[in-house]
């Protein structure tokens, strides 16, 4: 498949076992598993019932000790949030999206929250469009223009209970400051103190899954960013993959929350260039009805193609 920007784009045809291991459910072992995942590749298990899926999952994430994750994200935090539904206490619905819009490329999560194994399952594809584009993320590049939306409590000397009532519904947010230079939003405010989103920049963190320290570009690192949403569009329309009446605006495809504390869409880190630079490469993936996807989360970023009107496409999405 031709390079988007320099960067190879793989497809299931031809990603290679280095990128891309299919495997039969009848094959799978978690060693089999495990080693897939940690050595950056994506583990697609091709038909496979969704109680066998979602045990897979919480399988794995009992041997990366993420399980207590898994639960939680699953039965406790599934249930607060507006644009997903639990099913079954062990997966999630994708985040509902309007007409023709897309996906920009994200890891599952935040930096203050963060998750490191991802799986995706496909109930059932559009017949057209629905693509996911999982893209392996360059630990190599210049990642200084990166920022990442992060929540704060902010007040003088505020005292214990200021800061309780403060956190309240806002339990991310977990540094208390005199003085802040980069607020973007004021989320509450108290005749105390405010909790506000500001901005700091990209850090490196511990996977649990490998030990090793990776940059990974969390929702709250690239939901605001105009420059991946603008490269998730460019790419699809060098890829001949995009629905729609033909345009040449990335802005009228863009899909940021209302209720996500990262929006609204408000920085841009670089030109179509610069945010190419940031992989290593992309994977075009159509999911076929029965197919469980599992990556390690803080490596790879997906994302999602827009499709007709008309369609109707259910995934799932677990994490932990
Ligand atoms: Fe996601």
């Amino acid at each position: 498949m031709k390079p988007f920007r320099g960067v190879p784009v793989w497809s299931l045809e031809d990603a290679g076992d280095r990128h891309l291991e299919v495997v039969h459910p009848s094959d799978l072992t978690i060693a089999r598993a495990r080693n897939v995942i940690e050595r950056d590749g994506l583990l697609l298990v091709r038909g496979t019932p969704f109680n066998d899926a979602a045990r897979t999952f919480s399988r794995l994430s009992e041997e990366y000790g993420i399980a207590d994750s898994y639960a939680l994200q699953m039965q406790y935090v599934a249930y607060s949030m507006k644009d997903r539904r639990a099913v079954d206490d062990v997966a999630v619905t994708v985040n509902d999206r309007g007409p023709l819009q897309i996906i920009q490329p994200h890891s599952e999560g935040d930096s203050t929250s963060q998750l490191d194994l991802f799986g995706l399952y496909c109930v059932n594809p559009a017949m057209s469009g629905g693509e996911n584009i999982l893209s392996l993320i360059d630990q190599r590049a210049d990642h200084s223009n990166l920022r990442a939306k992060e929540k704060a409590i902010l007040g003088a000397e505020l005292s214990a209970d200021d800061v309780a009532q403060l956190r309240e519904d806002h339990l991310d947010a977990r540094v208390v400051l005199a003085h802040c230079p980069s607020i973007c939003r004021i989320l509450k405010q108290t005749s105390a103190g405010q909790v506000v989103v500001r901005t700091v920049p990209l850090e490196k963190a511990r996977s649990a899954l490998t030990g090793e320290l990776y940059a990974t570009y969390w929702d709250n690192v690239t939901v605001h960013d105009h420059a991946f949403h603008r490269h998730q569009f460019e790419l699809l329309r060098h890829l001949a993959l995009l629905h729609g009446p033909a345009a040449t605006d990335y802005r009228p495809f863009m899909h940021v929350e209302d209720d996500s504390p990262w929006g609204p869409a408000d920085s841009d880190s670089g030109s179509l260039e610069q945010t190419s630079s940031l992989f290593r490469c992309h994977v075009l993936l159509k999911l076929q009805a029965g197919d469980l996807l599992v990556f390690h989360n803080r490596a790879w970023t997906h994302a999602v193609n827009n499709w007709p009107v008309h369609e109707q496409r259910q995934l799932l999405a677990m994490y932990a």
